[in-house]
């Protein structure tokens, strides 16, 4: 997982629970990397996972929650590191229905070692996109983060629906219905 994953995750863990929490949740966590991070680096999933199980026990909130959120302050990141590949887009749709073939492509040139999820889609009308989310990582929840924001950025309005087809969240379909479109 790239490190600009875990600065940014850090980052958002201190301007919400303060810096004594990142403390804590770092000493909790059986980190490799001893909880130092550098944006361009890249490190064990692992670790991510042991940071967020440990924010969740700390918080009270649940992991797939944490992770939304995360999801939702992290558009912001990808979007002001990469506006190219979000202002050829005008419909939100179609950026949905171009990550697996446009956008985590690109993604994949500048971060060789970036672990992507995949996105297969099963329809597309004009106002809907139903497709289904892989990954050994089951952050669907950070997907949907991601899909929210994404909803935002260009003013539409949609209802996402996730249904997950494997119990630990390896294999979801996500149906997404524009309202305003
Ligand atoms: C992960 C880039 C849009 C879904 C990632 C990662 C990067 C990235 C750098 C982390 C990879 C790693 O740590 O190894 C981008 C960029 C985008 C974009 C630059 C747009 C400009 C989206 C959108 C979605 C999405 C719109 C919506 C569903 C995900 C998910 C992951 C991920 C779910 C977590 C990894 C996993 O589930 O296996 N993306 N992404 N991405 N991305 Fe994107």
């Amino acid at each position: 997982m790239k490190g600009i994953v875990f600065t940014e995750f850090l980052q958002l863990v201190e301007d919400k629970f303060g810096l004594e929490m990142v403390d804590q949740i770092i000493e909790e966590s059986n980190l490799p990397s001893n909880g130092v991070y550098t944006a361009i680096g890249t490190y064990e999933f692992s670790e991510m996972l042991s940071l967020i199980t440990n924010l969740s026990k700390n918080t009270n909130i649940k992991t797939d929650d944490l992770l939304l959120t995360y999801a939702e302050h992290f558009f912001g990141v990808l979007a002001g590191g990469y506006p190219q590949l979000i202002e050829r887009y005008t419909d939100p749709l179609d950026l949905l229905e171009s990550i697996e073939n446009h956008i985590h492509v690109e993604v994949r040139k500048i971060y060789p070692s970036a672990e992507l999820p995949t996105f297969e889609v099963l329809e597309r009308t004009p106002d809907s996109l139903a497709m289904i989310y892989k990954s050994s990582r089951a952050m669907y929840s950070f997907g949907l983060g991601l899909m929210h924001k994404t909803f935002e950025h260009f003013n539409k309005k949609a209802v996402i629906t996730c249904d997950k087809l494997k119990d630990d969240g390896t294999e979801v379909k996500f149906m997404i219905q524009m309202t305003n479109g």
